[in-house]
Order: C-alpha cells, then sequence, then structure tokens
C-alpha cells in the first residue's frame, strides 16, 4: 500500500486519537491473569494489540468483545492459562513477545512463539537470560536470543538483577515472572522506563514496593479484576502535535491523551523546542494521568535529546527528528541506541528517508544529528515496515513541496488504523 501526502498549510480540529498501546495490551494480559471478569474501555483494536488478543484467546482465555474499543476479559487466574494448540503469533509486537515469554515460563504448559520478519530479528535474550536465572526452560533460535522461541513451563525462583538498558518489556516480563515465581524479585533500572506496569499491578490489587530504579515483587499474589479506561496514546498524538507545529497555520486540539510522566518526554522535548503546547482537562482514571493537549504552530529551535529523557520519548524519536528538520539550528539525538533494534534500524531507517527529502540529517551509532530548517521536497518514500516511520514521513510530506508518497504504507496499522483519515480531517477542517 502507499500513502500520498500534498504540502498543506493549515491543520485544523479537535481529534481524539485510539487508546494506548502499552496500556491496552498489558489490559488483556492482566485481566487474563486475573480472578474475575476485567472490563477494558479505550482499547486499541489495531494489529499489535489484537496480536496479543489472539495470543491470550489461544491460552485458553475467554475474551467477549463488547464493541471496537470495549472487552471484557473471564480471567483465568495467575496460573490458570491453558496449553495451547497451536504456535503463539506475536505478530509485529515487541511488548506481546517478551512479556508474554515471562508469563508462559511461569505457567505448567508448554509452548511455541514466533512473529513477523520483524519480530523474528529482534534481540529476545534480554529477556532470555534473566529468565533462566529464574530457572525458567527456554529454547530458541542463536541459544535463545531469537524466535521462535519454545517454553516449557515450570516454577520459577525470585532473583536479583540489574537491567543493562532501561527497558518497559523487559521489567514487565521480569515482574510478571516474579509474581509467579517463589520467593522474591528485586530488580533495577539505569533509567525509568514508562511504568504502566507499575500502575496496572496496584490497580489489579499486587503489592510492589518501588524506591527510584528499584522494584521489588513477591511471587504468589492474586491478580483482581479491575475496570481499565486506556486514554489516548501520547506516542499517536504525537504525530498530530508536530504536524499542527510546522504546518502553516495550524490549531488543534487532542482530547484524552495519556499523560503518565513516564511518556511525556516528548512534551519536555517540544516544550525544550518553544512548541507551547498546552495541558487542559487533567483527570486520573483507572490509575493513569489524562489530558487534552492544544499545540499552536510555533518556529521551533533545535534542541538536545539525551540521557534519563531517552526512555521518556523513545517511540516519539522519529517524529521529533522530523520537527528538527524544521527547527532553527542544530538537534542532536544520542544515547538513543536502542532505536536501532525497534520494529525497523530507526536511525537508518530515518537517515536514508530524510535525506531523499532533502533534510540535513548524520546518522550516529546512537542517535542523529539534524540541521534545520531545511526546505523538504515531496519524494518516494519507505516505512521499512515500521508504522511509526511510515506516519513520520507522512507528516514530513505536509511541510514538503509537491507530493510525498509513503510506500509499504500499510504498517500503520500496526497501532493507527484510522490515521489517514484522522489526518485528512484536519486538513479538511
Ligand atoms: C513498550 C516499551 C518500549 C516501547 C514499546 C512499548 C511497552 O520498549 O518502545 O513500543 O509497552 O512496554 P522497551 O521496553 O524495549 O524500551
Amino acid at each position: 500500500m502507499e500513502l500520498t501526502v500534498k504540502k498543506a498549510h493549515n491543520l485544523k480540529g479537535t481529534i481524539r486519537v485510539p487508546g494506548d498501546k502499552s496500556i491496552s495490551h498489558r489490559s488483556i494480559m492482566f485481566g487474563a491473569l486475573a480472578e474475575g471478569v476485567t472490563h477494558v474501555t479505550g482499547f486499541l483494536a489495531a494489529d499489535d494489540c489484537i496480536s496479543t488478543m489472539h495470543c491470550f484467546e489461544a491460552l485458553g482465555v475467554e475474551i467477549e468483545r463488547l464493541s471496537e474499543t470495549e472487552l471484557k476479559i473471564n480471567g483465568a487466574g495467575l496460573k490458570g492459562l491453558k496449553e495451547p494448540s497451536v504456535v503463539l503469533d506475536t505478530g509485529n509486537s515487541g511488548t506481546t513477545t517478551r512479556i508474554l515469554t515471562g508469563i508462559l515460563a511461569g505457567q505448567n504448559l508448554f509452548a511455541v512463539m514466533t512473529g513477523d520478519a520483524s519480530i523474528r530479528k529482534r534481540p529476545m535474550a534480554r529477556v532470555v537470560e534473566p529468565l533462566r536465572f529464574m530457572g525458567a526452560q527456554i529454547w530458541g533460535r542463536g541459544g535463545g536470543t531469537y524466535v521462535p522461541l519454545a517454553i516449557n513451563g515450570s516454577t520459577l525462583k525470585g532473583i536479583r538483577y540489574d537491567l543493562a538498558v532501561a527497558s518497559a518489556q523487559v521489567k514487565t516480563c521480569l515482574l510478571m515472572a516474579g509474581l509467579l515465581a517463589d520467593g522474591e524479585t528485586i530488580l533495577t533500572e539505569p533509567s525509568k522506563s514508562r511504568d504502566h506496569t507499575e500502575r496496572m499491578l496496584e490497580l489489579f490489587g499486587a503489592r510492589l514496593s518501588i524506591d527510584g530504579n528499584r522494584y521489588t515483587i513477591t511471587g504468589g499474589q492474586q491478580l483482581t479484576a479491575a475496570t481499565v479506561d486506556v486514554p489516548g496514546d501520547i506516542s499517536s498524538a504525537a504525530f498530530f502535535m508536530v504536524a499542527a507545529l510546522i504546518a502553516g497555520d495550524s490549531t488543534v486540539n487532542i482530547e484524552n491523551v495519556g499523560v503518565n510522566e513516564t511518556r511525556t518526554g516528548i512534551l519536555d522535548a517540544l516544550d525544550a523546542m518553544g512548541a507551547g503546547i498546552e495541558l487542559a482537562n487533567s483527570s486520573n482514571l483507572s490509575n493513569e494521568p489524562r489530558a487534552s493537549l492544544l499545540v499552536s504552530a510555533r518556529q521551533l529551535n533545535a534542541t538536545t535529546i539525551e540521557g534519563d529523557l531517552i526512555p521518556r520519548l523513545i517511540d516519539e524519536i522519529p517524529i521529533i527528528a522530523i520537527a528538527a528538520t524544521q527547527a532553527h539550528g542544530t538537534t542532536v539525538i544520542r544515547d538513543a541506541g536502542e532505536l536501532r533494534v525497534k520494529e525497523s534500524d530507526r536511525i537508518a531507517a530515518l537517515t536514508q528517508e530524510l535525506c531523499k527529502m532533502g533534510a540535513d540529517i548524520e546518522e550516529l551509532e546512537d542517535g542523529m544529528i539534524i540541521n534545520g530548517p531545511t526546505p523538504l521536497k515531496g519524494a518516494h518514500v519507505n516505512s521499512h515496515g515500521d508504522h511509526r516511520i511510515a506516519m513520520s514521513l507522512a507528516v514530513a510530506g505536509l511541510v514538503a513541496d509537491g507530493e510525498t508518497t509513503v510506500e509499504d504504507s500499510e504498517a500503520i496499522a500496526i497501532s493507527y488504523l484510522e490515521f489517514e483519515g484522522t489526518l485528512a480531517a484536519l486538513i479538511g477542517g
């Protein structure tokens, strides 16, 4: 599929973005392991979370879809998952693959898991290795580095483990395994990654002790079914924030966006660039804060993005790179080597594709240097099979001369089915 975008000067309107992907995945996982019926609203019904849903259905969990975005999950209990008769397909989803590995390792079943071409290249040793310290029996390609993974559930024991990189997927995998294990599991991470799991553990009645970036969980605690209202995904909102900032005379109001501070690095980075985004209607539901974001076109300045800020905006770096091409000065992004092992090698993909549009961008091993502002020109660019690259390039097309065609745009369905429609409504708005 291809998505063609033309220059736009005036994006106007009030929009909502679909549910948060991280929270949607977790709502199914927690609902599946809880006692009782969990009710989910605002669920993200895009491909990644549907992969999670299908995996849990294959594990014997009954999930009722009341509407596109509303689910009822009949909890199977902490160790109540059933042995699947099929290979579990995690699709494009690193979150599903990594967290599910930890959940399956402590169940009484045998399971095999694989995914698409991108997932088959992504590193799994970061979860397999610590799970093996807990006593897990896992086999996989490259000694457990890549899927397919085969997992023979066993009795796990708690460990102390220091994560090498800040990763919510690894942290969550080990917290879930810790919940299923005997004794205490103590984790540390080098800087704080998104904390949706910690918040959801509390919502489902489990005790977790948090001391800075140190987490302690005791095994055997039951989860109790809860109501989860999923806020809009700030990672999806980010495309329209940047679109509104750089396209002519735009003003866009994005309602009900999750503004958990472990995810709002994008707001801090854009603020440092002079974006002046206003927050309104703040509230808190299901232990997750949310607000409306009011964004108007602004002259942006360059910034430096590094260190502890990186995990707070890791998924937004592609769209920040687009903003940087239109900002005055030199934007430096570093300490972001994790981008090389996302759905695509996002550093290589962005550099390659933005060069085609005339951007001044240099690749670093762990980031990028972008000089701006540069007039972009329409081009044929490619998503590299990565939803966030596809949507970022489409936004770049809004400020490029002529027409921009994003090839392999079907990747957008991984996280945002309505992206093209919402963009068209704002352009027409
Ligand atoms: C996610 C965590 C992040 C993020 C991914 C979703 C999650 O990955 O990039 O899109 O839901 O836990 P890492 O934990 O590997 O950094």
